[in-house]
């Protein structure tokens, strides 16, 4: 897949996995796509942890509330951090703030980089952190983030809503609007939904006149 926006959009939080191998180039490359994201001042403060052992898998499966189904994923990836090193540079914001979004931002350059591969993911955020830490041996200096349940889709599921552009877009400041949202913001969905509009109703148009004409025509 080349467009990038279109593998954007085709991605999806898959729940159920097919027990099917994936292969370590595969999973190296969507390692490697974390390493590449951006970070506060480039700090990298990330550390992913691969988990390939069943028994694992199902007890990280069970200390995220009970997720079983991402036990049966080929490989389960916990995104750390070391919340230190952003305090160290950048206070309580980067502890507090810039790690999460540090994280947040190795979490989906993954996600992609394993759908353009044609792989499955599933982001997990529930789960009890604690166990997580205690079945990894994570130290208190470290935070676990998120686990991405990587392997094959047993199925797609229909693409969620999601809302339109132009209710989440402000122009210049706070709940400020433009007049055609649709129009500058290359809205294709809207904009090809008038066209059809504009001609179903030409369509419609032309009907009318020629069925006035056919009735004109029978009375002479
Ligand atoms: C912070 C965060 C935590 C999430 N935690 C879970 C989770 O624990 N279990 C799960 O199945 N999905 C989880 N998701 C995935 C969302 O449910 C999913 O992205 C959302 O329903 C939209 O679906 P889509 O990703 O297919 O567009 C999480 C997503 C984010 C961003």
């Amino acid at each position: 897949m080349s467009d990038i926006l279109e593998l954007i959009k085709s991605r999806r939080n898959i729940t159920q996995f097919l027990p099917k191998f994936v292969s370590w180039e595969n999973i190296s490359r969507v390692l490697d796509a974390g390493r590449h994201a951006p970070s506060c001042g480039n700090i990298q403060n990330w550390k992913f942890i691969v988990v390939l052992k069943p028994e694992l898998k199902q007890e990280i499966a069970a200390a995220s509330y009970d997720q079983y189904e991402i036990g049966q994923a080929f490989v389960l990836i916990v995104v750390c951090a070391e919340p230190e090193k952003a305090e160290r540079y950048y206070g309580e914001k980067g502890k507090k703030f810039y790690t999460i979004q540090n994280c947040a931002a190795a979490v989906q350059t993954m996600l992609l980089e394993a759908h353009s591969l044609g792989l499955a993911t599933r982001w997990v955020g529930a789960f009890d952190e604690e166990k997580i830490n205690g079945l990894l041996g994570i130290p208190a200096e470290a935070e676990t983030h998120a686990i991405i349940a990587l392997g094959y889709a047993k199925e797609l599921p229909p693409k969620p809503p999601k809302y339109p552009l132009e209710t989440l877009v402000y122009f210049g400041g706070w709940r400020a609007k433009i007049a055609d949202p649709a129009k500058y913001l290359n809205d294709i969905a809207t904009i090809l939904a008038r066209k059809a509009h504009t001609a179903t109703e030409v369509i419609h148009k032309g009907r009318d006149l020629v069925a006035q004409k056919a009735k004109e025509m029978v009375k002479k």
